[in-house]
């Protein structure tokens, strides 16, 4: 007999396919929005689980569902889901690292220059039927070229985004859990390890890259934004908890950092409506890795994961320790 699994949202149908070969699958095609209780239901006789961001797997879930044995999340970030107790049940947890570090990285760029340069806020104007006359002012922005980048999280993401750097002449300034081997740092764009609140300081436009945790939970509040410069923007692509969202519209709105561009909110697919009456942000739903190219990567990184562990074989991408 195959082993069961549950692909919880909408996915590739070709990746289904795949799917199919080793298991018996139940699939989502209406893509509906499971409750944790219905989740739960749907889980408790299946062995494997192809998770996203939007399906928790917390004690609860682990507890309804003893046969589980890997839950392979289509997602490099795994805050959705608690390893410890997973790895107290029995249960192996994979994610699908690299595939996504450029697509990722190329979009924390659009984001910084579309903030920077007023990209969307200068084309609602145009689409409102605003624009009747050229004017010297309209629309100035921050330059980009020449500037200094502050990444935080130097990650593979953060080391791609810092490697883009180059092209436009910039210094890289950045703060991680550790700094990296010196060869990373070179090939980086000659990166420079600083302290957070120095980086704060000292970049021009600020990257965050770092994965959430609860100890970073809302680490870029008041304080930390009060140290930015009042020309920077702050560009988040790691998770919505990392940045305190009250702390950042006010910020926003009394112009104390010029601007912003969020692809995360903290309670995804929410989010604090009050960013919506704001023009100096840039908001997008949590598409930093969707290209197609790289979303199809991303669920046969994870379709492999699921299948090396339903079949006796060391997962490429085990997060358990
Ligand atoms: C990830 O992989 O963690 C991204 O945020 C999802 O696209």
């Amino acid at each position: 007999m195959k082993p069961s699994i549950l692909v919880a949202r909408a996915i590739f149908p070709e990746v289904i396919e795949r799917l199919r070969q080793h298991f018996d699958v139940e699939d989502n095609p209406n893509d509906d929005a499971f409750s944790p209780a219905q989740l739960r239901e749907r889980l408790k006789d299946k062995d494997g689980l192809f998770a996203t961001m939007s399906e928790r797997v917390d004690p609860q879930l682990l507890a309804a569902c003893p046969r589980l044995k890997a839950v392979a999340n289509m997602a490099v970030g795994y805050n959705n889901i608690d390893v410890d107790a997973a790895t107290g049940a029995g249960v192996m947890v994979t994610n699908t690292p690299d595939v996504l570090n450029e697509t990722t990285a190329d979009f924390g760029w659009a984001l910084l220059m579309a903030a920077a340069r007023r990209i969307t806020e200068s084309e609602h104007w145009l689409r409102a039927g605003q624009w009747q006359k050229w004017r010297y002012d309209s629309f100035v922005g921050a330059d980009l070229h020449g500037s200094t980048l502050g990444v935080i999280g130097m990650g593979r993401i953060g080391q791609a985004i810092a490697r883009r750097s180059t092209g436009f002449g910039m210094q890289v300034i950045y703060h991680n859990r550790s700094r990296l081997a010196p060869e990373l740092e070179a090939g980086a764009n000659n990166a420079r390890y600083v302290g957070r609140e120095e980086l704060l300081r000292q970049a021009d436009h600020v990257v965050l890259v770092m994965p959430y945790s609860p100890a970073l939970h809302h680490t870029i509040g008041e304080a930390e934004i009060a140290l930015m410069k009042p020309t920077a923007i702050l560009v988040n692509i790691a998770r919505g908890g990392i940045v305190d969202d009250a702390a950042l519209i006010r910020a926003l709105r009394e112009r104390r950092i010029a601007g912003a561009g969020l692809d995360v909110y903290e309670n995804e697919p929410a989010f604090n409506p009050d960013f919506l009456s704001l023009s100096n942000v840039v908001l997008t739903p949590h598409i930093a890795s969707a290209s197609i190219a790289t979303r199809l990567a991303m669920a046969n990184c994870a379709a492999d994961n699921l299948i090396a562990a339903l079949t006796q074989q060391e997962p490429p991408n085990l997060l358990n320790p």
